[in-house]
């Protein structure tokens, strides 16, 4: 006898997202174990207390697990866990290795069976990293600001007096570049050799530098090859203009945020000024405009909504708004 573990989550507590949700859970244990209805013995639900409009069991009943012994229980409330979760236990007829399965909002549960990541885009000052950044600490995982990796190569252009137009000149830089990206207290540094620029690249003068070096394909190859290799070894919300587009086409969860020009200069310029730096508005909102469109209109991987990226218009919303946003679509997707 085999017991395999299985959880899901769904949108909203209404009877046809319970039975979709039961379903696809079941079909998916059932065919990534190669388990069949028939070698079931008996499954056992458990769901969140803030499920009440249909019993898990029923829907396997009706889905056609009409052979085996069916269970549903309640579990009891549990501060800070996950909303709207259906867990399943199957008991089945046969001597193998299981594979516990956990889909949608589920994947955060078990990151040691499955990694997921999460991909945020937007333009410039739409929330993307603070959003990352609660996402990331939430769920217990990493966050990789790939912003701070071009935003190194663009000081590291600047410091070395290189016109950040010439590509040759800055394809020849890329030679020297000694970047790194490390973890102190789950808060990320980013590198230059041995000296720590985190808070050096956030200076104004970098921004538009960064997003003209992000042009060649020299600079954005290098860096997108690191961030491939961070995602692929672990759990992680990377936020950046082509995440979801390019960097990991394959992430689980996709989201690109935007916000009007004006809310997004108005979050720069109280973020500059809290550090006390001396910016003028206008001149923040004119650049944070021509910095979107040299996003945009470049060749390679430009700043895009992946097809499958979920929308936010972060204007009128709270970071705790978006945050919800967020979490409610993850709770959907497969
Ligand atoms: O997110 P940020 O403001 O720190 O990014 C600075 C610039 O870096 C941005 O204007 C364009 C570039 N960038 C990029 O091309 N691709 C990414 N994934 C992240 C940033």
């Amino acid at each position: 006898m085999v017991v395999i573990r299985g959880a899901t989550t769904i949108p909203c507590d209404q009877k046809e997202e319970i039975q979709k949700a039961v379903g696809e859970l079941l079909e998916q244990i059932e065919s990534r174990n190669g388990v069949k209805i028939g070698e079931i013995v008996s499954i056992v639900f458990s769901s969140t207390s803030d499920i009440h409009s249909y019993y898990p069991a029923k829907a396997a009943r009706e889905a056609g697990y009409a052979s085996c012994s069916l269970f549903s229980a309640q579990e009891p409330d549990i501060e800070g866990g996950l909303p709207l979760c259906i867990r399943a236990m199957l008991f089945v007829e046969k001597d193998f290795a299981p594979k516990h399965v956990y889909l949608r909002g589920a994947k955060v549960l078990r990151k040691d069976l499955d990694k997921f990541n999460v991909a945020i885009d937007g333009p410039a000052g739409s929330g993307k990293s603070t959003v990352a950044k609660r996402l990331a600490a939430d769920y217990n995982i990493l966050y990789l600001d790939t912003g701070a990796m071009y935003r190194a190569v663009a000081l590291y252009a600047l410091e070395s007096k290189v016109d950040l137009e010439n590509e040759a000149a800055i394809v020849d830089l890329m030679r020297t570049l000694k970047l790194d990206v490390v973890y102190e207290n789950g808060v990320q540094k980013t590198l230059l050799g041995e000296r720590d620029v985190s808070e050096a690249i956030r200076k104004p003068p970098v921004s538009m530098a960064a997003s003209t070096v992000s042009k060649y394909a020299s600079v954005r190859m290098k860096l997108v090859e690191k961030q491939r290799e961070i995602a692929s070894k672990m759990s992680c919300v990377l936020d950046g203009r082509d995440i979801g587009t390019f960097v990991l086409p394959e992430a689980d969860f996709k989201f690109y945020l935007t916000a009007s020009p004006e809310v997004r200069a108005r979050r720069r310029y109280d973020e500059l000024t809290a550090k006390g730096e001396v910016v003028d508005f206008v001149e923040l909102k004119a650049e944070i405009i021509r910095r979107d469109e040299q996003d945009m209109s470049r060749a390679l991987a430009p700043l895009k909504q992946a097809e499958d990226a979920v929308l936010i218009d972060t204007s009128d919303l709270s970071i705790e708004e978006v945050v919800a946003a967020v979490k409610q679509k993850m709770q959907e997707k497969i």
